[in-house]
């Protein structure tokens, strides 16, 4: 970069950021995804200083002392802990921020469509405490359309669903608005607890947060796929108190999560119920589009198809989707313009 470049560096400093349940990832204009960290805050419990923030972080979750805690002040897609949310996010900003200290980011923030105006506000007020100049917003499934290349701004229906860890936003999109949607505060963190209660139920067997998203990581699926595995899992027995391990099968993770699913799964067709007709013809041409982490689920993409008779297309890079769509609305801002919730709106 030349001199110039490097003077009007100063000033163009717009940043978008998924704040999500589970993972926050933030896109500087011009640049990329910069950030891309577990939304997880580690603190000493006495003073309450931040010690770790991001992957870091996670690493401590269910493994601190008495003087430590680590936390996810995130849930559902919405702010639980405002003050450690707004120290998270100093934090990212601070660091996606480089040598461009002078001024003060405009911020591009993506929330879920089921967000009340509360919720919004605390978002807002967050962002704003925690360094940017001024806040806008995107929902979530724009956001995530935009990501994934469909043509939103087009008069035809674009379906999109996104999976993340607390919420499931299901969206039929058209002439850069969002036509139907449904919200709800269910992702792959309720998937985790379904495991563990699952173990804990059938062989009383604790396992963490941690371990049970990882069973869902290596033999979770959705539907039968071929080559099905078996995994080794480690825990506490709750009657012995002793460490115990056991073997469970990738059928069995299937069935602990299937009630999770069937709320997915239930969602995309209330939505699909209420696109009005002329966008349900297009959607039958142009099938489903899924994003967010919580879509690598092994077979799900096959079950949605069994279950709609859609076809189902994952997005490239399910889980930055929505950060570089985002991206894309700060990169372009005359062309998207009409998505982006402003805020007075708000
Ligand atoms: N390969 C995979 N298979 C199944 N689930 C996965 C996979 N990879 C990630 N996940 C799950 O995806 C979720 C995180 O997805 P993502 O980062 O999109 O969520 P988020 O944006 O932070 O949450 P939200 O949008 O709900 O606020 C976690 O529950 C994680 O366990
Ligand atoms: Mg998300």
């Amino acid at each position: 970069m030349g001199l110039i470049g490097a003077f009007l560096g100063l000033f163009s400093h717009d940043i978008a950021i998924d704040l999500g349940t589970a993972n926050t990832l933030v896109y500087v204009r011009g640049e990329g995804v910069i950030i891309d960290e577990p939304t997880v805050v580690a603190l000493r419990r006495d003073t309450g200083r931040v010690i770790a923030v991001g992957l870091e972080a996670k690493t401590m979750l269910g493994r601190t002392p008495d003087s430590i805690q680590a936390l996810r002040p995130m849930k559902d897609g919405v702010i639980a802990n405002y003050e450690v949310t707004e120290r998270m996010l100093k934090y990212f900003i601070s660091k996606s921020h480089g040598r461009r200290r002078l001024i003060r980011p405009r911020t591009l923030i993506c929330v879920p469509s089921g967000i009340t105006e509360v919720e919004k506000r605390a978002v807002r007020d967050s962002a704003l405490h925690a360094g940017a100049r001024e806040v806008m917003m995107v929902y979530e499934p724009m956001a995530a359309a935009i990501g994934a290349d469909l043509p939103v701004h087009e008069p035809v229906g674009n379906v999109i669903i996104d999976i993340g860890g607390g919420t499931t936003e299901v969206a039929v999109i058209s002439l850069s608005g969002i036509v139907t949607n449904t919200s709800i505060r269910i992702g792959g963190d309720e998937m985790d607890a379904a495991i563990d209660k699952y173990l804990r139920k059938t062989y009383n067997l604790l396992v963490g947060e941690q371990t049970a998203e990882s069973i869902k990581l290596k033999i979770g699926s959705a539907y039968p796929v071929d080559g099905e595995q078996t995994m080794i899992i480690r825990g506490r027995d709750v009657v012995e108190g002793v460490p115990r391990t056991l073997e469970i099968t990738a059928e069995e993770i299937r069935q602990a999560i299937a009630e999770t699913v069937g709320s997915i799964v239930l969602a995309v067709r209330q939505t699909l119920e209420q696109t009005p007709p002329e966008l349900a013809a297009d959607i039958v041409d142009r099938g489903i589009y899924m994003a967010g982490g919580g879509s690598l689920l092994r077979g799900l993409d096959r079950l949605l198809e069994v279950e709609t008779e859609l076809t189902v297309t994952r997005t490239e890079k399910a889980l930055t989707t929505v950060v570089v769509g985002a991206g894309k609305i700060i990169d372009d801002g005359d062309r998207y313009r009409k998505v982006v919730i402003r805020g007075e709106d708000t």
